[in-house]
């Protein structure tokens, strides 16, 4: 015989099943998104290589650029507390400021200027160890003293959007960062830009 608490349940289930698969939905989504593991502990080549092997999963599933960008952001903010780590997004004759991490930045880069434009305009990864170095830098925000700016391609080759780290520490980015971002830039590219 089925008790009245049963059927209580058993009504509220029914009558709510929507709102039950959607929490299990959600809660797959959460967990999924937990399961992104960030050592502190490791040296930035593991580390990387770390990110390497669960980038690909952590963009595979959703197709909204923003949304994996936005992701993405979180990621190398969380796991390397860059000063600023961001996207931007090519947009007629701009780079457009897209989705980041850090404080308010500039919204709007024309093709070859600053440090983002340049590297636009030459299609190629940008090492900035001291940003008063660089003739035409855009000074976002003082704090910021070393730079690495990595296009991203589509299939066809066009850059379609720049990743753009600032340090608020001389000597934190280098070449093993450029080796690492362009790999990641590749991934990026291929599974959001084709
Ligand atoms: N410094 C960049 C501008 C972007 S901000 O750093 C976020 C540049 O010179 O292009």
């Amino acid at each position: 015989m089925l008790n009245d608490g049963f059927l209580f349940l058993l009504d509220s289930f029914l009558t709510h099943k929507n709102d039950f698969f959607s929490v299990i939905l959600q809660k797959k989504f959460f967990v999924m998104s937990e399961n992104f593991i960030i050592s502190s502990s490791l040296d930035k080549k593991s580390i990387y290589e770390s990110l390497l092997l669960q980038i690909p999963a952590l963009i595979a599933d959703e197709p909204d650029i923003v949304a994996n960008l936005a992701n993405l952001s979180a990621v190398f903010h969380q796991t390397f507390k860059w000063w600023w780590v961001g996207f931007y997004l090519v947009k007629e004759d701009f780079l457009v400021l897209g989705p980041f991490q850090g404080p308010v930045a500039c919204t709007r880069i024309a093709f070859g200027k600053g440090v983002c434009g340049t590297a636009w305009k030459e299609k190629r990864s940008l090492l900035v160890p001291d940003v008063n170095d660089f003739s035409g830098h855009i000074a976002c925000s003082s704090i910021s003293v070393s730079e690495i700016v990595v296009p991203l391609y589509n299939s066809s080759s066009e850059v379609v959007g720049v990743l753009d780290i600032d340090s608020e520490k001389f000597g934190l980015l280098d070449e093993a960062d450029i080796y690492y971002l362009e790999q990641i830039s590749t991934i990026i590219g291929k599974a959001l830009f084709a």
